[in-house]
């Protein structure tokens, strides 16, 4: 068993800083991961970047990529004084290379993003609760629309073009679904009716690349019989998720169509600052909130600290099944009981959930949310 994990901790941008100081606060508190882990904290991102030119250091780089046993990311994106994004020469986010560098180099196959509705959070979908609302959606995370083959003919006036190729290939496809499909085992099925199912979310109708990706999903399928299959093009799904969420248990769908529709996800679980996200190769992960830097609510500790702490719950989830940690995997259980429970009782919350028929509280800060959270855990740890 390993003794010491070191996580390298990178808040990036905006608010990136304010949740991951809130995350690192539970896991450095809670003595049975406090002493288990070695954090080493470095500046990235678009604001680093204006400062130095570079947007990261090689060392932070080299230690992310090379030598931590998981990453704990933040956000990334900055403004100028103008108030215009930062970009980098080549027109991408400054920042693009430390989110998307790393999952491309570390191959982190699988973006694993968990949709589930805490009782006592509100959701925009009429006449749903918490009991309808308990997916997880597998992102492929490495190839799709996002691979960097892309670029821009300036021929000026109307004659200028860009192009943006999408790769889908089998290797990339069938590592993702067999993780969809191993994903919906561990878990306890739709909460419409017990089923496990993977939906294949794509456009199979139309495109080559997804013609190929349901393929594969049809082959390892077969690896499955007590998982169900289900299939869904991508715009229809939009539809029948809004009208019946609690009939899906794991989703998995292509790059760009997974970035959208966990966004969708997102608002159904009572908004981004509710959604975590883990990136997820063989070797190597990376945590982090699926919200961004939202430079406009950043530096005056308002944001919800919950998506980027159940993103640190599920790195120490990781790590403790990664390296057979029983210890490690049982605390995980408290981190989740305490934070239903804040939920739940209703009372300490930050602005974007204090909405319909919490409208009446006064909203909390980001640091007392996760004060509150890291009492609860504590509580919960010595109960259990
Ligand atoms: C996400 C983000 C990123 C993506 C951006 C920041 C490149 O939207 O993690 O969902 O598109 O993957
Ligand atoms: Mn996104």
């Amino acid at each position: 068993m390993k003794n010491k994990f070191k996580i390298a901790v990178l808040p990036g941008d905006g608010i990136g800083e304010e949740v991951i100081t809130e995350a690192t606060k539970i896991i450095t508190s809670i003595d049975t991961i406090g002493e288990r882990v070695e954090l080493h904290e470095f500046q990235c991102g678009g604001e680093y970047y204006s400062k130095h030119g570079i947007e990261w250091s090689s060392e932070a780089e080299e230690f992310s990529k090379s030598e931590a046993d998981a990453v704990l990311l933040g956000a990334i994106g900055a403004n100028d004084n103008d108030g215009n994004p930062i970009r980098l020469p080549d027109g991408n986010l400054a920042g693009y290379n430390v989110v998307l560098g790393m999952r491309f180099e570390l191959d982190l196959f699988a973006n694993v993003r968990p949709v589930k509705l805490y009782e006592g959070v509100p959701t925009p979908l009429a006449n749903k609760t918490h009991k309808d609302i308990d997916m997880v959606i597998v992102r492929e995370n490495t190839e799709g629309l996002y691979v960097p083959i892309r670029g821009r003919l300036v021929r000026g006036g109307n004659e200028e073009i860009a192009i943006d190729t999408r790769i889908i290939t089998r290797k990339g496809s069938e590592r993702v679904i067999r993780f969809a499909f191993d994903e919906s085992k561990l878990r306890h099925g739709a909460p419409s009716d017990g089923e496990h199912r993977v939906t294949c979310v794509d456009k199979s109708n139309l495109l080559a690349g997804c013609q190929l990706f349901r393929r594969v999903y049809n082959e390892v399928s077969t690896e499955y019989p007590n998982v169900k299959t289900d299939y869904a093009y991508v715009d229809a799904w939009t539809q029948w998720v809004v009208k019946k969420p609690e009939y899906y248990d794991v989703v998995v769908a292509p790059n760009e169509f997974g970035d959208i529709i966990t966004d969708l996800g997102g608002a159904i679980q009572g908004g981004l600052g509710m959604a975590p996200a883990g990136n997820i190769g063989s070797n190597h992960g990376v945590f982090e909130p699926v919200h961004g830097s939202a430079p406009k609510h950043s530096g005056k500790n308002i944001a919800n600290p919950t998506a980027a702490i159940l993103a640190a719950s599920m790195m120490v989830e990781w790590l403790g099944k990664k390296h057979n940690d029983l210890k490690l995997i049982k605390i995980v259980k408290s981190i989740e009981q305490g934070i239903a429970e804040v939920l739940l009782e209703g009372k300490i919350r930050t602005y974007d959930l204090c909405t319909g028929e919490w409208s009446n509280i006064t909203p909390s800060s980001t640091s007392q949310m996760g004060e509150e959270y890291l009492k609860r855990i504590k509580q919960k740890i010595k109960e259990s």
